[in-house]
């Protein structure tokens, strides 16, 4: 049976962060998005499949301190601190299947670059959906980013399921409320385009009853 963690512990084994078709030097897209929401620099921040992403070294000079990476694979952890050097013991490392986390704390602050995508089961959607709203607070933010129906569909040889703008909405308005969806086309280190969909939203209160 095919798994998962094997999977990508081969890939960050076996490559280069500049093989990697959703590298990127700086994560411009992500940092806007935190800009737009002014997070203060003791805002708790979690990355979901971070991987060796550059997100956590943007995040450690814009002064943030309580940032947590989340990724299935143990390797590319081990890059990512490697890379970081002292910076690393700053930050909270864990390695995880998302599916399988269990929140011990809320965020204000959810990001997922090109991680959920690969959740195609229904039932996995599901567990995630219900992850995310144990683990963000009320009035936190939730920053998502997945191939559009005009990219790919595939990433790192697994299948993806694409979303639009509604169709994340769609998934996300019952807990969360929409504030700003955008359309960028990412140009790979092999000069290849992937269009990817970005929606931000809140955490609205949890009603009393
Ligand atoms: C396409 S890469 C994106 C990495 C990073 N977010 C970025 O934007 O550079 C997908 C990452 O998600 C991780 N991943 C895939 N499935 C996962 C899962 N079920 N749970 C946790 N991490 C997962 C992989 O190990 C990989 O690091």
């Amino acid at each position: 049976m095919h798994n998962l963690k094997t999977h990508w512990e081969n890939i960050y084994e076996t490559k280069p962060e500049s093989d990697f078709s959703w590298f990127q030097p700086y994560p411009q897209t992500s940092v806007d998005f935190i800009n737009l929401f002014k997070l203060p620099k003791t805002a708790s921040i979690i990355d979901i499949g971070g991987g060796d992403s550059h997100l956590v070294d943007a995040l450690l000079e814009l002064g943030y301190s309580d940032i947590t990476m989340l990724d299935i694979s143990a390797k590319s952890i081990e890059r990512t601190k490697v890379r970081l050097g002292e910076k690393a013991s700053a930050v909270t490392w864990i390695e995880k299947n998302i599916v399988d986390f269990e929140p011990q704390r809320m965020y204000d602050f959810w990001h997922d670059r090109a991680a959920f995508h690969f959740l195609t089961a229904e039932i996995q959607i599901i567990k995630y959906l219900a992850i995310v709203k144990q683990g963000i607070k009320s009035g936190g933010h939730l920053v998502l980013g997945t191939f559009s129906d005009k990219g790919p569909n595939q990433c790192s040889g697994l299948e993806i399921r694409q979303y639009t703008e509604a169709s994340m909405s769609a998934l996300f308005e019952k807990e969360f409320r929409r504030i700003k969806c955008i359309e960028e086309t990412h140009i790979t280190p092999h000069n290849t385009q992937q269009n990817f969909v970005f929606c931000s939203f809140q955490r609205t209160p949890t009603p009393i009853l």
